[in-house]
């Protein structure tokens, strides 16, 4: 893929500085998240003894691999600005209007957390939420998150929960779909920019929008997820930006309301693992459908077991602590497979810190004629 240099970066005295804000930035978040953690797991520990046993403790060389992928994907996304695949402001994107007012709502919650744990309930709602239409599989408090999906506060508290729990580099995973969608909407370059229509799958809050925004500022956006208090929030941010809005719809990824052949790329972020089999399947086929000929695919979720077996221990404390109901059989999943029964071509799959990346094609008329 042809890529022009960032004209923001142009000067080395500006661009030297500029890389170093950036690290410092990341450092802050790493320590700010480190800390977080740490005092919050030795509250719940306190209350709740029971779950020291839940989980066995990381050797220090498995913490120091994890410390060297975390920087290499920051110098991967330093990279990725300096080639002109996405602008220099999204990587100081930060919430910290979120941070200051919703921080101390975080640590209120803990308690309401610590006594659903107490009593094992991992499907509690508060009473006027509405749950009638919903798959069974979605009606989790996953991660012990208050109210499941299914409320504001919910949403306001799930962008800074994500980042603490990812060392402050939630979003420097997101955006590592940015490079391979970009260099498959190359397919389409004789489309003028605002036709290009790109669709984030399970949106959330966002973020993967507002990252897609910056790096395609003319393409057509759409996002879809199952929470209406999450689209709420997703539409708050993404109208912070004085460019066209994404078009946000509220729906099952396993039953789209786009027409067939609709996008020139796909992405989803952070979903399969909270899917049981058959609906990562059934989201997967749908993918395909809304695709067009040529378009691509990109997913992006946690790591798995066969690829980095090391990380087993870490894997697995990660499903005892939290309420990850699907996440085992994920982990054990054969994503690629599925793609390809859906009739995606497989190009690639990358590995950043500790999420894994699987590149898909549709494959372009012609190549679907001669398989048919
Ligand atoms: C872990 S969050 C990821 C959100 C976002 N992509 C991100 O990067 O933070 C999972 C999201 O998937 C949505 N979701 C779960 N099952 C869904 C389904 N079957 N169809 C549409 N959205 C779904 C949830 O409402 C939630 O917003």
């Amino acid at each position: 893929m042809q890529s022009t240099p960032n004209p923001d970066l142009l000067s080395p005295f500006s661009e030297a500085l500029t890389k170093f804000a950036y690290q410092g930035f990341q450092q802050t978040k790493s320590l700010f998240s480190f800390a977080h953690k740490n005092i919050s797991d030795r509250l719940t520990n306190t209350v709740i003894p029971s779950r020291q046993d839940m989980t066995s403790p990381l050797s220090p060389e498995l913490l120091l691999k994890l410390q060297e992928s975390r920087s290499q994907l920051c110098e991967i996304d330093w990279e990725d600005v300096q080639k002109g695949i996405y602008p220099v402001e999204v990587l100081f994107d930060s919430f910290l209007p979120d941070l200051l007012r919703y921080y101390p709502e975080m640590w209120l919650d803990l308690p309401k957390i610590w006594s659903r744990l107490q009593r094992k309930e991992y499907q509690s709602f508060a009473d006027d939420i509405e749950k009638e239409g919903y798959p069974g599989y979605y009606l989790q408090n996953f991660h012990h998150q208050t109210d499941g999906y299914l409320s504001d506060s919910s949403a306001n508290l799930y962008d800074l929960q994500v980042d603490i729990l990812f060392n402050g580099i939630a979003d420097g995973m997101r955006r590592r779909i940015l490079t391979p969608l970009k260099e498959g909407l190359t397919t389409f370059s004789s489309v003028p920019a605002y036709q290009i229509k790109v669709l984030d799958v399970a949106c959330g809050t966002g973020r993967t929008l507002k990252a897609l925004r910056a790096t395609f500022p003319k393409a057509s956006l759409f996002g879809v997820d199952l929470s209406p208090a999450y689209l709420r929030k997703a539409n708050q941010l993404l109208s912070e930006n004085p460019r066209e809005l994404p078009q946000l719809s509220h729906a099952n990824a396993e039953d789209l309301p786009h027409p067939d052949n609709f996008f020139h790329g796909v992405s989803c972020v952070f979903l399969f693992h909270e899917l049981p089999g058959f609906a990562r399947q059934a989201v997967i086929e749908e993918c395909f459908r809304v695709t067009k000929p040529g378009g691509t695919f990109v997913i992006c979720d946690s790591m798995q077991l066969a690829d980095t077996p090391e990380f087993e221990g870490m894997l697995n404390n990660f499903s005892a602590m939290f309420h990850e109901p699907y996440y085992q059989d994920y982990i054990r999943d054969k994503l690629g497979e599925r793609l390809e029964k859906a009739g995606f071509e497989l190009l690639e799959t990358q590995l950043h810190f500790l999420s894994k990346y699987w590149v898909a094609r549709k494959p372009d008329s012609t190549t679907l004629i001669q398989n048919n």
